[in-house]
Protein backbone atom coordinates (compact mmCIF):
# COMPACT_ATOMS: atom_id res chain seq x y z
CA UNK A 1 0.00 0.00 0.00
CA UNK A 2 2.56 2.55 0.98
CA UNK A 3 6.12 2.14 -1.73
CA UNK A 4 8.56 1.74 0.23
CA UNK A 5 11.93 3.93 -0.18
CA UNK A 6 15.03 4.28 0.13
CA UNK A 7 17.54 7.43 0.23
CA UNK A 8 21.01 7.98 0.30
CA UNK A 9 21.83 11.24 1.56
CA UNK A 10 25.54 11.66 0.66
CA UNK A 11 26.14 14.62 3.08
CA UNK A 12 28.81 16.62 1.58
CA UNK A 13 31.11 13.99 -0.02
CA UNK A 14 31.62 13.29 -3.68
CA UNK A 15 33.28 14.24 -7.00
CA UNK A 16 32.14 13.89 -9.85
CA UNK A 17 33.46 11.19 -10.92
CA UNK A 18 33.00 9.01 -7.97
CA UNK A 19 29.02 10.08 -7.92
CA UNK A 20 29.38 8.56 -11.70
CA UNK A 21 30.86 5.62 -10.27
CA UNK A 22 28.23 5.49 -7.71
CA UNK A 23 25.12 5.87 -10.03
CA UNK A 24 26.24 3.48 -12.41
CA UNK A 25 26.80 0.85 -9.47
CA UNK A 26 23.47 1.38 -8.32
CA UNK A 27 21.06 1.87 -10.99
CA UNK A 28 20.67 -1.77 -12.32
CA UNK A 29 19.62 -2.60 -8.95
CA UNK A 30 17.65 0.43 -8.87
CA UNK A 31 15.86 -0.60 -12.39
CA UNK A 32 15.01 -3.73 -11.59
CA UNK A 33 13.96 -3.50 -7.66
CA UNK A 34 10.81 -2.30 -9.22
CA UNK A 35 8.59 -2.02 -6.18
CA UNK A 36 10.80 0.30 -4.39
CA UNK A 37 11.79 3.86 -5.36
CA UNK A 38 14.92 4.43 -5.07
CA UNK A 39 16.28 8.37 -4.31
CA UNK A 40 20.02 9.75 -4.21
CA UNK A 41 20.26 13.19 -2.26
CA UNK A 42 23.73 14.84 -3.53
CA UNK A 43 25.56 17.92 -2.30
CA UNK A 44 23.43 21.19 -3.96
CA UNK A 45 26.34 21.63 -6.76
CA UNK A 46 25.90 18.17 -8.01
CA UNK A 47 22.20 18.27 -8.36
CA UNK A 48 22.33 19.42 -12.53
CA UNK A 49 25.19 16.29 -12.91
CA UNK A 50 22.91 13.54 -10.94
CA UNK A 51 20.18 14.86 -13.07
CA UNK A 52 22.02 14.51 -16.17
CA UNK A 53 22.86 10.69 -15.22
CA UNK A 54 19.25 9.62 -13.88
CA UNK A 55 17.54 10.76 -17.23
CA UNK A 56 17.59 7.32 -18.40
CA UNK A 57 17.31 5.00 -14.93
CA UNK A 58 14.77 4.96 -12.46
CA UNK A 59 16.79 6.45 -9.59
CA UNK A 60 14.83 9.99 -8.38
CA UNK A 61 17.18 12.68 -6.62
CA UNK A 62 16.57 15.36 -3.92
CA UNK A 63 18.09 18.25 -2.26
CA UNK A 64 19.69 17.95 1.04
CA UNK A 65 18.24 21.22 1.90
CA UNK A 66 16.47 23.94 0.92
CA UNK A 67 16.07 27.85 2.08
CA UNK A 68 12.98 28.88 3.59
CA UNK A 69 12.92 31.64 1.37
CA UNK A 70 12.23 31.66 -2.75
CA UNK A 71 14.59 34.77 -3.46
CA UNK A 72 16.07 37.12 -2.26
CA UNK A 73 19.15 38.37 -0.91
CA UNK A 74 20.26 34.90 0.92
CA UNK A 75 23.80 34.68 0.12
CA UNK A 76 24.62 30.85 -0.15
CA UNK A 77 21.34 29.45 -0.01
CA UNK A 78 19.71 27.22 -2.78
CA UNK A 79 16.00 27.52 -3.21
CA UNK A 80 13.32 25.18 -3.72
CA UNK A 81 12.11 26.36 -6.86
CA UNK A 82 16.19 26.26 -7.64
CA UNK A 83 16.09 22.57 -6.75
CA UNK A 84 12.64 21.73 -8.89
CA UNK A 85 13.67 23.37 -11.95
CA UNK A 86 16.58 20.71 -11.64
CA UNK A 87 13.60 17.95 -12.19
CA UNK A 88 14.44 17.16 -8.05
CA UNK A 89 11.68 15.34 -6.78
CA UNK A 90 12.42 15.52 -2.66
CA UNK A 91 14.41 17.45 -0.21
CA UNK A 92 15.26 16.68 3.21
CA UNK A 93 14.15 19.23 5.39
CA UNK A 94 15.58 19.36 9.46
CA UNK A 95 18.15 16.71 8.99
CA UNK A 96 19.34 16.54 12.75
CA UNK A 97 23.14 18.16 11.21
CA UNK A 98 21.18 21.24 9.49
CA UNK A 99 19.29 21.26 13.40
CA UNK A 100 22.73 20.98 15.43
CA UNK A 101 25.45 22.85 12.82
CA UNK A 102 23.19 25.02 11.79
CA UNK A 103 20.62 26.32 14.48
CA UNK A 104 17.70 25.50 12.83
CA UNK A 105 14.65 25.26 14.76
CA UNK A 106 11.53 23.78 14.11
CA UNK A 107 9.29 26.66 13.29
CA UNK A 108 12.07 27.75 10.44
CA UNK A 109 12.08 23.70 9.35
CA UNK A 110 8.34 23.92 9.27
CA UNK A 111 8.98 27.04 6.81
CA UNK A 112 11.44 24.70 4.81
CA UNK A 113 8.61 21.96 4.74
CA UNK A 114 6.30 24.80 3.28
CA UNK A 115 8.64 26.46 0.74
CA UNK A 116 9.26 23.17 -0.37
CA UNK A 117 5.49 22.04 -0.96
CA UNK A 118 4.72 25.12 -3.11
CA UNK A 119 7.75 24.39 -5.22
CA UNK A 120 5.80 21.16 -6.23
CA UNK A 121 8.90 19.49 -4.03
CA UNK A 122 8.30 16.60 -1.50
CA UNK A 123 9.87 17.00 1.61
CA UNK A 124 11.07 14.64 3.66
CA UNK A 125 10.94 16.17 7.27
CA UNK A 126 14.02 14.65 9.55
CA UNK A 127 13.08 14.09 13.41
CA UNK A 128 14.63 12.72 15.86
CA UNK A 129 15.62 13.07 19.44
CA UNK A 130 19.25 13.31 21.05
CA UNK A 131 20.40 10.56 23.26
CA UNK A 132 19.68 12.80 26.48
CA UNK A 133 16.47 12.85 25.65
CA UNK A 134 16.14 9.23 25.28
CA UNK A 135 17.39 9.02 28.32
CA UNK A 136 15.02 10.76 30.40
CA UNK A 137 12.18 9.42 28.21
CA UNK A 138 11.81 12.78 26.71
CA UNK A 139 11.74 10.85 23.11
CA UNK A 140 7.95 11.40 22.05
CA UNK A 141 7.68 14.60 23.34
CA UNK A 142 10.38 16.10 21.41
CA UNK A 143 9.33 14.22 18.25
CA UNK A 144 5.73 15.54 18.82
CA UNK A 145 7.16 19.44 19.20
CA UNK A 146 9.20 18.77 15.86
CA UNK A 147 5.55 17.57 14.05
CA UNK A 148 3.52 20.05 15.66
CA UNK A 149 5.77 23.10 14.68
CA UNK A 150 4.83 21.49 10.61
CA UNK A 151 1.18 20.89 11.31
CA UNK A 152 0.79 24.30 13.47
CA UNK A 153 2.03 25.96 10.00
CA UNK A 154 0.14 23.90 7.11
CA UNK A 155 -2.02 21.21 8.46
CA UNK A 156 -1.89 17.58 9.26
CA UNK A 157 -3.13 17.22 5.58
CA UNK A 158 0.05 18.52 4.28
CA UNK A 159 1.61 14.99 5.38
CA UNK A 160 -0.47 13.42 2.55
CA UNK A 161 2.69 14.58 -0.13
CA UNK A 162 5.63 14.34 2.37
CA UNK A 163 7.82 11.71 3.83
CA UNK A 164 9.26 11.65 7.36
CA UNK A 165 12.29 10.03 8.37
CA UNK A 166 13.07 9.22 12.11
CA UNK A 167 16.69 9.79 12.60
CA UNK A 168 17.61 9.01 15.83
CA UNK A 169 20.64 11.60 16.73
CA UNK A 170 22.76 9.36 18.77
CA UNK A 171 22.57 6.87 16.00
CA UNK A 172 23.59 8.95 12.63
CA UNK A 173 27.24 8.09 11.92
CA UNK A 174 27.86 6.23 15.24
CA UNK A 175 27.32 2.70 13.86
CA UNK A 176 25.01 2.52 16.88
CA UNK A 177 22.02 1.66 14.92
CA UNK A 178 18.53 1.32 17.14
CA UNK A 179 17.03 -2.46 17.54
CA UNK A 180 14.15 -2.73 15.15
CA UNK A 181 11.83 -3.11 17.85
CA UNK A 182 12.85 0.60 19.14
CA UNK A 183 12.43 2.31 15.77
CA UNK A 184 9.40 0.61 14.85
CA UNK A 185 7.53 1.60 19.15
CA UNK A 186 8.69 5.63 17.66
CA UNK A 187 7.55 5.33 14.25
CA UNK A 188 4.34 3.39 15.69
CA UNK A 189 4.21 6.76 17.44
CA UNK A 190 4.46 9.09 14.84
CA UNK A 191 1.87 7.40 12.94
CA UNK A 192 -0.68 7.40 15.88
CA UNK A 193 -0.34 11.36 16.77
CA UNK A 194 -0.84 11.21 13.05
CA UNK A 195 -3.72 8.76 13.18
CA UNK A 196 -5.77 10.87 15.92
CA UNK A 197 -5.68 14.04 13.42
CA UNK A 198 -6.39 12.46 10.04
CA UNK A 199 -6.28 8.48 9.65
CA UNK A 200 -6.17 8.88 5.68
CA UNK A 201 -2.87 10.28 6.44
CA UNK A 202 -1.56 8.50 8.79
CA UNK A 203 -2.19 5.52 6.41
CA UNK A 204 -0.71 6.97 3.68
CA UNK A 205 2.81 8.63 4.86
CA UNK A 206 6.11 6.80 4.38
CA UNK A 207 8.17 7.00 7.12
CA UNK A 208 11.96 6.10 7.00
CA UNK A 209 14.46 4.93 9.69
CA UNK A 210 17.25 6.50 8.89
CA UNK A 211 20.70 6.24 11.42
CA UNK A 212 23.46 3.55 10.74
CA UNK A 213 21.44 1.61 8.15
CA UNK A 214 23.33 -1.10 6.40
CA UNK A 215 23.06 -3.85 4.38
CA UNK A 216 22.92 -6.05 6.94
CA UNK A 217 20.59 -4.70 9.55
CA UNK A 218 18.22 -3.29 7.16
CA UNK A 219 16.28 -6.48 6.70
CA UNK A 220 14.85 -6.61 10.19
CA UNK A 221 14.51 -2.39 10.26
CA UNK A 222 12.38 -2.68 6.84
CA UNK A 223 10.48 -5.64 8.10
CA UNK A 224 8.46 -3.68 11.03
CA UNK A 225 5.07 -3.01 9.84
CA UNK A 226 5.70 0.60 10.35
CA UNK A 227 8.97 1.03 8.77
CA UNK A 228 8.77 2.20 4.83
CA UNK A 229 12.03 2.55 3.96
CA UNK A 230 15.47 3.87 5.01
CA UNK A 231 17.47 7.30 5.14
CA UNK A 232 20.52 5.95 4.62
CA UNK A 233 24.10 8.17 5.02
CA UNK A 234 27.54 6.40 5.22
CA UNK A 235 26.30 2.90 3.79
CA UNK A 236 24.99 5.10 0.68
CA UNK A 237 28.17 5.68 -0.69
CA UNK A 238 29.48 1.94 -0.78
CA UNK A 239 27.92 0.46 -3.69
CA UNK A 240 27.56 -2.74 -2.96
CA UNK A 241 26.45 -1.39 0.35
CA UNK A 242 23.75 0.68 -1.03
CA UNK A 243 22.60 -2.00 -3.11
CA UNK A 244 22.08 -4.48 -0.71
CA UNK A 245 19.47 -2.31 1.94
CA UNK A 246 17.95 -1.89 -1.38
CA UNK A 247 17.67 -5.63 -1.75
CA UNK A 248 16.21 -5.47 1.86
CA UNK A 249 13.18 -4.22 1.09
P1 LIG B 1 24.40 7.24 8.75
O1 LIG B 1 23.67 6.21 7.93
O2 LIG B 1 25.79 7.49 8.29
O3 LIG B 1 24.30 6.93 10.22
O4 LIG B 1 23.62 8.63 8.54
C1 LIG B 1 22.25 8.66 8.68
C2 LIG B 1 21.75 9.96 8.18
O5 LIG B 1 22.00 10.99 8.78
C3 LIG B 1 20.99 9.98 6.92
O6 LIG B 1 20.39 11.21 6.71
Amino acid sequence: MRTPLVMGNWKLFGTKDTISALIKGIEGTANSTKNVEVVVCPPPIFIEHVAKLTQNNNLKFGAQNVSEHITGAFTGETSSDMVKEFGAKYTLVGHSERRQYHFETNEMVARKFMAAQNSGLIPVLCIGERLLDRETHKTFEVLEKQLKAVTNLVGVAAFEKAVIAYEPMWAIGTGRVATAEQAQEVHSFIRSWLRAQNEVVAEKVQILYGGSVKANNAKNLFAQPDIDGGLVGGAALIVEEFVGIIEAI
